[in-house]
C-alpha cells in the first residue's frame, strides 16, 4: 500500500487531526501557469495526456510553485472514454468534442470495456510521479458516469443537457446500460491509478447540478455508487465533487464518498450539516475571488477556513477549477496563508 497516510491531506480526508489544513486547487495543473503553456506548445491535449514525460512535468509544476499539499494527476476525464474506442478530441477553449455522439443501442456498442493495458501510459506516468513526489500525495481522478454521459450524448459541452435528459427520462433502459458501461470504465481507470500508487481519488461529477435530488438518486447515484463501492478495498480516500450541487450534497456523500467536494454556493458549515458528521469536506473559495484583490482573498479564505472547521476534516480548495486568467502568484500566497492561519 502506497497511500501516504501521514500526510496532512490524507489525514484531513480521513477526519484525523492535522498540523495545518491541507490545500490544493482543482485545475492547478493547467493554463494559469506560463510554464504549462510553454511546454504544451504544439502538443494536442489528448496527446499530452498520453506522454508520461509531459504528464509528469505538468503535474509537478504547481507543486514546485505553490507548495500545495497534494498533486493532481494531469489528464482529462475523457481519456478513458477515448481508450474505450470513442472518437473524440479535446478542443482548446471548448472542451471535449465527440465525433459521433452516443444516442442509440448501436452507438453504445462502440463503447467497449477497457483493460489496464489500454491505458498503460497512465500506469507509467503515475509510477514516475509517485517516485518524484516523495511525501506529497498524488490524487488520481475520473469523470463520473453522468458527466461523461453528457459529453457522449450531447457530442460536446452543453448548457441545457436536453439530449442527455431526453434519454434519461425517455429511454431509461438505454440510459442505465450506458451509465453502467461508463461506471465499469471509470472503475477500471481509477483502479489502474490506485494500483500505480495514487494516495486518493476524486470522482468529478461536474455537471450533476443540472439534476433534481429525486432524479439524481434514481438515475445517477446507483452508477456513481458502484464506482465508489468498487474502491472500498483499495484503501484510498474517495472525494466526490460536483458544481451546483447544493441539493445533492447529502446524496453525493451517501453514494460512498469519504470527502464531499462543495462548490462556492454553499457555506461549508451548512454543507456539513447536510452531509453529516461521518465525512470530510473539500472546498470552497469562489475562483472569481482570486481576481478581487488580496484583502478580499484573505478575508474570504479566513471565512472558508472558519466554516470548514465544523467538519470532521477540511481540505481547502476552490469551489471549482482555477480560471486560466488567474495570477499564479495569488495561488502561491493563498497556499501560504491557509497554512499559516490554520497552523496548530
Ligand atoms: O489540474 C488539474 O485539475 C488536472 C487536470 C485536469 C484537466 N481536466 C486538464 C485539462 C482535470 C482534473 C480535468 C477534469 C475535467 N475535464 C473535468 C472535471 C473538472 C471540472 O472542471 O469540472 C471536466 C468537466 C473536463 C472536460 C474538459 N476538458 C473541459 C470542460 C475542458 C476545458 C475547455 C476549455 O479549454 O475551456 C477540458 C480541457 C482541459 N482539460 C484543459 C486542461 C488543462 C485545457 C486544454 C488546453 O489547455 O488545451
Amino acid at each position: 500500500m502506497t497511500v501516504l497516510e501521514d500526510s496532512p491531506f490524507v489525514r484531513a480526508c480521513r477526519g484525523l487531526p492535522v498540523p495545518h489544513t491541507p490545500v490544493w486547487f482543482m485545475r492547478q495543473a493547467g493554463r494559469s501557469l506560463p510554464e504549462y503553456r510553454k511546454i504544451r506548445q504544439g502538443v494536442g491535449m489528448l496527446e499530452s495526456c498520453r506522454r508520461p514525460d509531459l504528464v509528469t512535468e505538468i503535474t509537478l509544476q504547481p507543486v514546485r510553485r505553490h507548495n500545495v499539499d497534494a498533486a493532481i494527476f494531469f489528464s482529462d476525464i475523457v481519456v478513458p472514454v477515448a481508450a474505450a474506442g470513442i472518437d473524440l478530441d479535446i478542443v482548446a477553449g471548448t472542451g471535449p468534442v465527440v465525433a459521433e455522439p452516443v444516442r442509440t443501442e448501436v452507438d453504445l456498442a462502440r463503447l467497449r470495456a477497457i483493460e489496464p493495458g489500454d491505458v498503460a501510459f497512465i500506469t507509467e506516468a503515475v509510477e514516475l510521479l509517485v517516485a518524484e513526489l516523495g511525501t506529497t500525495p498524488l490524487i488520481g481522478f475520473a469523470g463520473a458516469p453522468f458527466t461523461l454521459a453528457s459529453y457522449l450524448i450531447e457530442g460536446g459541452p452543453s448548457r441545457t443537457y436536453l439530449k442527455t435528459k431526453a434519454m434519461m427520462y425517455g429511454a431509461p433502459d438505454l440510459w442505465n446500460a450506458l451509465l453502467a458501461r461508463l461506471a465499469e470504465i471509470t472503475l477500471t481507470f481509477l483502479k489502474v491509478q490506485v494500483d500505480a500508487g495514487v494516495s486518493a481519488v476524486q470522482l468529478f461529477d461536474s455537471w450533476a447540478g443540472a439534476l433534481s435530488e429525486a432524479d439524481y438518486r434514481r438515475f445517477v447515484m446507483p452508477h456513481s455508487a458502484s464506482v465508489l463501492r468498487g474502491l472500498v478495498d483499495a484503501g484510498v480516500p474517495r472525494i466526490h465533487f460536483g458544481v451546483g450541487t447544493a441539493v445533492l450534497l447529502e446524496a453525493m456523500g451517501e453514494a460512498g464518498a469519504d470527502v464531499v467536494g462543495v462548490d462556492w454556493r454553499t457555506p461549508l458549515d451548512v454543507a456539513t450539516k447536510r452531509i453529516g458528521p461521518d465525512r470530510s469536506v473539500q472546498g470552497n473559495l469562489d475562483p472569481a475571488i482570486l481576481f478581487a484583490g488580496w484583502d478580499t482573498v484573505e478575508r474570504e479564505a479566513r471565512r472558508v477556513l472558519q466554516q470548514g472547521g465544523s467538519a470532521p476534516g477540511h481540505v481547502f480548495n476552490l469551489g471549482h477549477g482555477v480560471m486560466p486568467e488567474t495570477d499564479p502568484d495569488v495561488l502561491t500566497r493563498l497556499t501560504a496563508l491557509v497554512h499559516e492561519v490554520s497552523s496548530r
